[in-house]
């Protein structure tokens, strides 16, 4: 029996798909034309998670889908608060413009996640994925518990056929067990899962949520993907949109971040080895970086890298290596954090070596705590293993950040010793007076311009500057009579 208009479509202005009677003569089970040649077309979003990724993602689809209702929902009613009423929960420039232009028109935040799934016709999961602390896996593997909760609540409130699309970054195969749970929830209700990987760096969010590389939708369903990428093709040129299984999908989020992660361990490898040999690492980078092949981007040596994805994601990546009997492969990922952990402590160590080999009693003033310019988050900083490793050898730190609170630093360091000894300062100059070492760990743009010669008036005499983000002009650091280290740079230059 032919499947009829009505076995589809319960609402037509919306278009909630039902999966239709299956046709005596249609393809298997299972098939990519499963739910029929009919066009989805999704008029409601909702996203579970209003973090990083949920928030600006959402608010971006909404400014540029002014058909679309998008409701951003978290079990957190203290971050949807101030989704709706500001302060917004996270710091993004060109965040506030996006949010005020489309919140209460098509963007609403909400705690009422029961009624925001029934009303969807379409739910991003984008809460977080943290490695596991305990269990199977534990220190690699991600922590599903979110997602599995967020499978739970859509399987139990969602109302018609729905497409459910992971945001979050997942384990290669996690869309399987998605489904599982939804399919196992015994509700008769029907569901698409994509994975739709979010590739946004923080601190330019909004500019890469405008203006992707690309967006990738892994889905097996051809019809459902093809709804997903209507929403993007609303600012996304078609070219731009990229569809893939959903494995591939999933797999390639997580390789991307590894790749990317890959290049800042060795370009800070070789950071190490241009201090020893006398080459400067940036001019390196540049000679390098010039040749197409290898291009010239994520090629910056630093303090290590941090933000809350890249360490979890290549654990997570040598975790699914080594259950897949890929040993030597999981090596190979596990030593871009092994590097990556070298090099924070490497700048710790480095300025105490300087300092006479000991920091005991002395101040020095840190300069930037967020983990990257221009956000205030500081998951998996490198600010707090310096930090830490300072407060350990005796140090008195007083930190400045221009996005970051004395209260979250406090909260940070908690778990080192002597965080009691770490002070806050609203200024550069205020953290700087006294101070036997300034230690730049943020590339904020601030520190780009400081006015050296009055710091340096405040500064002990003979005071350093470690520069482990080659941010600051070294020229004026030198001419103001500081003594300068900065990452895989020659002593002399
Ligand atoms: P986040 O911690 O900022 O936000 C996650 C939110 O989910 C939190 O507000 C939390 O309260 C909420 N939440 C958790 N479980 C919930 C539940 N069951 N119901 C309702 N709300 C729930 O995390 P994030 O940085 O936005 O990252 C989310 C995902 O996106 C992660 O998988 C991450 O790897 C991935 N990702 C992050 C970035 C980034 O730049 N931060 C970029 C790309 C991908
Ligand atoms: C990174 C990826 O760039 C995003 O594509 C991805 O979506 C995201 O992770 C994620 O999955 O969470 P993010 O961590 O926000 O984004 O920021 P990046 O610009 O990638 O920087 C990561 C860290 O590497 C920062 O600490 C940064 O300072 C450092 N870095 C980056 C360097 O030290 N050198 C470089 O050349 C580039």
């Amino acid at each position: 029996m032919d499947a009829t208009p009505a076995d589809y479509d319960r609402d037509p202005s919306t278009i909630h798909i039902v999966r239709p009677q299956r046709p005596a003569n249609a393809t298997p089970a299972g098939s990519a034309c499963d739910t029929f040649f009919i066009p989805m077309k999704i008029s409601s979003i909702t996203c579970i998670g209003a973090g990083y990724v949920g928030g600006p993602t959402m608010a971006v689809i909404a400014d540029r889908c002014p058909h679309i209702q998008v409701t951003v929902v978290d079990a957190n009613a203290e971050r949807i608060a101030a989704w709706n009423n500001g302060p917004l929960p996270i710091f993004e420039p060109g965040l506030e413009a996006v949010v005020k232009r489309a919140r209460g028109r098509n963007l609403h935040f909400s705690t009422d996640i029961d009624k925001a799934i029934a009303n969807a016709d379409c739910i991003f999961i984008a809460v977080n994925t943290p490695t596991k602390t305990e269990g199977e896996g534990a220190g690699k593997a991600s922590d599903l518990r979110f997602v599995e909760a967020c499978t739970r609540h859509i399987a139990k409130s969602a109302r018609d056929h729905t497409l459910v699309v992971e945001k979050s970054t997942l384990p290669v195969r996690s869309a399987e067990r998605v489904r599982e749970v939804l399919d196992t929830a015994g509700t008769g209700k029907t569901f698409d899962v994509l994975s739709n990987p979010e590739f946004l760096a923080e601190g330019t969010a909004i500019a890469d949520l405008e203006n992707p590389d690309r967006v990738l939708i892994g889905c097996e369903n051809p019809v459902a993907a093809q709804a997903l990428v209507d929403v993007y093709a609303q600012w996304v040129p078609a070219e731009k949109i990229l569809t893939t299984n959903v494995w591939s999908a999933e797999m390639a989020k997580l390789a991307a971040n590894a790749m990317l992660a890959q290049r800042v361990s060795s370009i800070n490898a070789l950071s190490a080895f241009c201090e020893a040999t006398g080459a400067d690492v940036d001019e390196v980078a540049r000679a390098i970086g010039t040749d197409s092949r290898i291009g010239g981007k994520f090629l910056k040596a630093g303090v290590g890298f941090g933000g809350s994805c890249f360490k979890k994601d290549i654990l997570n990546l040598v975790y699914l290596c080594e259950h897949h009997g890929l040993p030597e492969v999981a090596a190979y990922w596990q030593q871009v954090v092994e590097i990556n952990e070298w090099q924070k402590r490497r700048v710790a160590q480095t300025v105490i070596k300087n300092l006479g080999g000991t920091v005991k009693g002395k101040r020095i003033a840190v300069l930037g705590f967020a983990f990257k310019k221009d956000t205030n988050d500081t998951r998996e900083a490198p600010s707090v293993t310096v930090c830490t490793e300072l407060l350990a050898a005796g140090a008195e730190l007083v930190v400045h950040d221009p996005k970051v609170s004395h209260a979250k630093i406090l909260a940070d360091l908690k778990d080192s010793p002597r965080a009691a000894a770490c002070h806050y300062a609203n200024t550069v100059a205020d953290a700087c007076k006294g101070a036997d070492a300034a230690v730049v760990v943020t590339d904020w743009d601030a520190f780009r311009t400081l006015d050296w010669v009055t710091l340096a008036q405040s500064m002990q005499s003979g005071a350093w500057v470690f520069d482990a983000r080659n941010c600051v002009d070294h020229k004026a650091v030198r001419a103001a009579g500081l003594r300068l280290w900065a990452v895989g740079k020659p002593m002399t230059s």
